[in-house]
């Protein structure tokens, strides 16, 4: 099969397409037909090898844990899904991944794909989606009326983190450049800070909830933004807790883990209308250097698919 992989760790020469053996299937594994993948940040801090300490692997590698596709076959344990069904997921960081035209994925981490949407705008969904989920729903516990600092607005997570929280009933400040404005207010919030000309620390405050998508600066200076008894969750680094005591907060971490449970709900909240993945590029599989290029630019608007197959 035709596929992406990495044989090194490196920059983005080291992605090579070229024709790998097929997948083995376990007894509870799927082997899906790949439509659409998508990248996230992880795929290219993974090809320059910045988490090798935390995740082993043997090269080479596939790299892609968003997909959508087609069952083309099933293991002999599977009981959720048959061959033709169309599912998405975030697969087993660990197993192969999804930029190649099959992949094998145990049945509990797939779900129906969203029906209302393509499989480009599916793939985009699963990771970015289950991420913004762990954060609102399960760490931070959202409820109708709070008010959310949500940092990148823009980004492949704030930008389904914003219409996550909105479909909660939250209150959503979100940051953004002064060019995304129109979308990230398209999205449904309520209060938009050009982080460029403005310093949100200095206009936003007493909020319940701050989830940091950036880091660094931008996570230190958001415990100012808190009120007393609120949660900084962060996707990016753990925040400290000696920070969360002096300003009588709360501090978490995520770090996503497969969830079919999650995607049943994502596709739900899709198909009622009340969410749907923005899609900044979408590139073929021959084309993936690029696609890593506008990544890593860290200037992408949404998520960037990477078309695979026919649906
Ligand atoms: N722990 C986990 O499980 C987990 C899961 C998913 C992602 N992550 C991490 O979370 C981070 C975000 O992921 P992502 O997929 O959302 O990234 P992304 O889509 O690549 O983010 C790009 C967006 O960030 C915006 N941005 C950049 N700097 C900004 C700033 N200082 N303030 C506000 N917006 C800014 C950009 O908008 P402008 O062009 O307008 O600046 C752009 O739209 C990455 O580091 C990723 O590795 C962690």
């Amino acid at each position: 099969m035709k596929a992406v992989r990495i044989h090194t760790y490196g920059g983005q020469e080291v992605l090579t397409v070229e024709d790998a053996p097929m997948p083995e299937i376990g007894e509870r594994d799927l082997l899906v037909r790949v439509v659409a993948s998508a990248i996230n940040p992880v795929d290219w801090k993974i090809r320059a090898g910045y988490l090798k300490d935390m995740l082993p692997y043997q090269f080479p590698i596939i790299l892609g844990w968003d997909v959508s596709g087609v069952v083309e076959a099933v293991g002999s344990g599977v009981t959720k899904f048959k061959p033709g069904d169309a599912i998405y997921s975030r697969p087993n960081i660990l197993r192969n991944g999804s930029y190649a035209e099959f992949i094998a994925i145990d049945e509990n981490e797939a779900a129906f794909k969203p029906k209302t949407i393509s499989h480009a705008c599916a793939a985009s969904l699963p990771l970015a989606g289950i991420t913004a989920w762990d954060v609102l729903i399960k760490t931070a516990n959202i409820q109708a009326g709070q008010r959310v600092l949500i940092h990148a607005g823009s980004g492949g997570v704030g930008s389904l983190a914003i219409q996550l929280a909105k479909a909660h009933g939250a209150h959503v400040v979100a940051t953004t450049s002064g060019k995304n404005i129109p979308l990230v207010k398209s999205l449904g919030a309520d209060q938009l800070v050009d982080y460029r000309s403005q310093q949100f620390d200095h206009v936003v405050h007493e909020m319940d909830v701050v989830f940091d998508t950036i880091g660094g600066e931008v996570q230190e200076k958001s415990w100012a933004s808190l009120k007393a008894g609120g949660i900084l969750v962060s996707i990016v680094s753990p925040p400290s807790a000696e920070l969360a005591a002096a300003h009588s907060a709360r501090a978490g971490f995520v770090f996503i883990q497969p969830d079919a449970e999650v995607l049943a709900q994502l596709a739900a909240l899709v198909d009622a209308g009340k969410m749907r993945p923005i899609i900044a590029a979408e590139f073929a599989l021959e084309d993936i250097v690029k696609a890593h290029a506008l990544s890593e630019s860290g200037r992408a608007d949404g998520k960037i698919v990477l078309y695979v197959g026919k649906p």
